[in-house]
């Protein structure tokens, strides 16, 4: 198992969008020192940490997962002296901040990609997946062609714009692709190693990883990319033991077994996580089936158990803002899930005051669909929700529009918002450590068509039952063990008797047992 920093037994994280966090120069646009004087928000919500989408130069045809230079922040969101201050201060209230690392692919404006388009030989030549004849194409990967002097076609990661970064194919199979010990795929790792290295150094505490599942191609269920990530672990286990890695794998047992300590559970594959927030009937909505989402869970728990983090998001960047599924007291019902779960929670910025999916955008940078979860952060009842003081046709995103729209300032001010139950949640999970991270879970009721979810999280002999009922009728659910103490209710709650709790419709109960 790799060694984990202990930050992340307790850890709750919060993701930024930086674009649309908090602008401070009124340019329309956030910025890392919109971040910097956000943070005693973040602290005082209760996280322990946030990770930021990709904050670099880049042409911004994906938002910035297109990087063109790993080492300079993007002008618009400040200098890398903001963003190093940006460190000191998370240091300075106890939080923790993780960069997105992009390894797969850079912008096609990266000079690395530049150099490697040239025809003459140089020493990117190999730092990108070429075949050697423009005729064919990397079968499988889309590609770019007829775009350079080289005579090849390139393959491209995600959009069109995103070359693919070479670390070889598992079992290469025609002569232009490189195996993974070739000296190209070792010197795009080892270009890797040193962006790391460049931002560890200046105080970062580790790194959300993007499709990091992907990079060797051809691969078989995962092990080259697997050996892959074992040769980085092996690198920060030397030069950096403390930084944390979180991976954009979706399958915890390949992933934790390439050495990072936490994994996402992903809106797309296996997961059948959004069986619970996004689909037609999502089980905190009250009407669907979470026991495909329990099974696939368990699968996963067992698999890795010991070996790292299953850490469950309540959004990100690219998937529907919660509020666009589950609705009113339901969020409620959502949260005290996320957070009484094992792993890491990551909570999206805006969804714990429930920002709305702003429907009806016209793409910006790369976004689509996506556009409408990425909206400017709504603080207060100023001028753009306190976002920012540009003229509203200047904003990076449009406000959501609806006059009812959710703030931070009204939500603090009024006892039975999200935001502060989200915040009790968070400040109870802090209080029991058999909620946190390691704390081990054993379900007992899964969540079928008209039932509840309920489970059991325990550590060192601490025992306490989580029962969540988002549907219409009450449900009687029988335990082994004996009740103590409700620490948790919400809705009308529950009635406790001899190893039986009927959970009331519409509430959540966590109670010790004995
Ligand atoms: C990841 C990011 C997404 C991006 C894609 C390509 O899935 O989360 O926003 O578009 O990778 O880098």
């Amino acid at each position: 198992m790799s060694k984990r920093p202990e930050w992340l037994d307790n850890a709750v994280f919060y993701e930024i969008y930086p674009q649309s966090f908090k602008d401070t120069d009124g340019d329309g646009i956030g910025n890392i020192n919109g971040i910097t004087e956000k943070l005693p928000y973040i602290k005082e919500l209760g996280c322990t940490a946030i990770w930021i989408n990709p904050c670099f130069e880049s042409p911004f045809g994906d938002a910035g997962y297109d990087v063109s230079d790993y080492c300079k922040v993007a002008p618009r969101y400040g200098t890398n002296d903001d963003l190093v201050n940006l460190f000191h201060e998370a240091h300075r209230l106890g939080l923790h901040v993780l960069l997105d690392l992009v390894p797969g692919h850079t912008s096609w404006e990266h000079p690395w990609f530049k150099e490697s388009m040239k025809a003459e030989r140089n020493e990117f030549t190999d730092r990108y997946i070429w075949t050697d004849s423009i005729w064919e194409e990397p079968a499988g990967y889309g590609s770019l062609r007829g775009i350079s002097d080289r005579d090849g076609s390139c393959a491209v990661n995600f959009f069109t714009h995103q070359p693919a970064l070479n670390y070889g194919f598992y079992k290469p199979d025609r002569p232009w692709q490189q195996s993974m010990d070739s000296a190209g795929a070792i010197a795009t790792r080892e270009a890797l190693k040193d962006i790391m290295r460049f931002w560890l150094s200046r105080g970062c505490d580790g790194f959300r990883v993007d499709m990091a599942g992907s990079l060797v191609k051809n691969d078989e269920n995962g092990r080259g990319t697997i050996a892959l990530w074992q040769n980085i672990r092996a690198f920060l286990e030397k030069e950096f033991p403390e930084a944390a890695m979180v991976s954009e794998w979706g399958e915890p047992y390949q992933s934790l077994a390439g050495g990072f300590h936490m994994d996402f559970l992903l809106h797309f594959g296996t997961s059948h996580y959004n069986d619970l927030f996004r689909c037609e009937k999502p089980f905190f909505e009250g009407n669907g089936d979470a026991s495909e989402f329990v099974a696939k869970y368990t699968d996963s728990y067992g698999r890795s158990k010991g070996k790292g983090l299953i850490c469950i998001p309540s959004g990100n960047h690219d998937m529907d803002r919660l509020a666009r599924h589950i609705h009113g007291d339901n969020q409620k019902l959502a949260f005290a899930f996320l957070l009484s779960m094992p792993g890491a929670p990551y909570i999206y910025y805006g969804d714990e005051i429930g920002m709305n999916y702003v429907e009806g955008l016209t793409s910006v940078e790369g976004g689509y669909g996506r556009t409408g979860s990425r909206s400017p952060m709504q603080w207060d009842d100023s001028v753009n929700a306190g976002f920012s003081t540009a003229p509203a046709d200047q904003l990076y995103i449009p406000m959501d529009p609806d006059p009812n729209r959710p703030t931070v300032q009204a939500q603090l001010g009024d006892k039975a918002s999200l935001l502060n139950e989200i915040k009790k949640l968070i400040s109870l999970r802090q209080a029991n450590k058999p909620l946190q991270s390691l704390g081990k879970i054993e379900f007992i009721c899964n969540g079928a068509a008209g039932k509840p979810l309920a489970y059991t999280r325990s550590l060192n002999g601490e025992l306490i039952f989580v029962a969540i009922n988002p549907g219409g009728d009450s449900a009687e659910i029988s335990i082994n063990g004996t009740f103590k103490e409700v620490i948790y209710r919400f809705g009308t709650g529950a009635d406790l008797h001899d190893k039986k709790c009927i959970i009331h419709a519409g509430s959540a109960v966590f109670v010790t047992l004995s």
